[in-house]
């Protein structure tokens, strides 16, 4: 046996240039595929509960969290593509409905900045709230307050694929039209998440935004759930994904 380019070629024959470029081609393929394949087992979809859905966490790290993620919408861009989405509705818009709102700091500047009627549910409302109305309850089962349009940040990573599915049918009863915004599982946002926002933020922030990326849907499993929960209706359904996997929306207009 001789070494030539790294593998073994049987003694007496020579290496002819297309077993060597074939190999290379296999070796680069085999790579490629390696990688994918570990990329899918470490983006598996996490079912881990968040910190933040704990109880136990005294209220000031809670409120910092919220302040955090606030600001996060508006560095990233989301609040900025929830309001210009709202702004390009073809039928006027009074009210706003933002559904999981958390501390409704989102919410406070979506009403600011199109002088609309803001709503908020969550099913942990705060103790106090300084900005619009917060209502508690449950997105997926009770009956939401009817609005134009309906928004949700970073909700549909906390639900199951079933619950996704009543959640999007249940807003259908109150608003004509609702916007998903989520994270997207997949290695690039995570790896930005961990390198450029996590040493800025509380702890909190950083631990779960992390699992967050980690328990969102890719755009092809968001979209398909929103397919099956919308199936036999005449729901329009438009999906984005934005450069990087920073967000993903979907933008859903029911029809009765
Ligand atoms: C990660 S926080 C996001 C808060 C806010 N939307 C934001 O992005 O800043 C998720 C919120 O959804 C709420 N939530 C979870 N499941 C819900 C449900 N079924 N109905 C209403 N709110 C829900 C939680 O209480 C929490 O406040």
């Amino acid at each position: 046996m001789d070494i030539s380019d790294g593998f073994y070629v049987r003694s007496g024959s020579r290496p002819s240039f297309t077993s060597v470029n074939s190999f290379a081609r296999h070796r680069s393929a085999m790579r490629t595929l390696g990688r994918i394949v570990r990329n899918q087992a470490v983006m598996q979809r996490s079912l881990k509960s968040e910190l933040l859905d704990g109880d136990g966490i005294p209220e000031a790290q809670i409120a910092r969290a919220y302040r955090q993620l606030t600001r996060i919408h508006r560095l990233l861009g989301d609040t900025r593509a929830i309001i210009a989405a709202v702004r390009e509705d073809p039928l006027p818009v009074g009210c706003v409905l933002d559904i999981g709102c958390g501390r409704g700091g989102v919410l406070k500047e979506v009403q600011r900045r199109l002088g609309v009627q803001a709503i908020g549910v969550d099913l942990k409302p705060p103790p106090a709230a300084d900005g619009p109305q917060i209502i508690a309850a449950n997105g997926i089962s009770d009956r939401l307050p009817a609005a134009d349009v309906a928004f949700c940040m970073y909700l549909g990573h906390h639900l199951c694929e079933g619950d996704l599915r009543q959640l999007i049918r249940n807003v259908g009863r109150s608003c004509r039209r609702f916007l998903l915004l989520d994270l997207v599982r997949h290695p690039l946002p995570l790896t930005m998440f961990k390198m450029f926002m996590a040493p800025l933020v509380c702890n909190l922030v950083a631990t779960d935004g992390q699992l967050s990326i980690r328990r969102s849907y890719t755009p092809v499993e968001l979209l398909r759930i929103a397919r099956e929960a919308l199936a036999g209706t005449r729901a329009h359904i438009r999906h984005s994904t934005s450069p990087l996997y920073i967000r993903q929306i979907l933008d859903i207009t029911y029809r009765p």
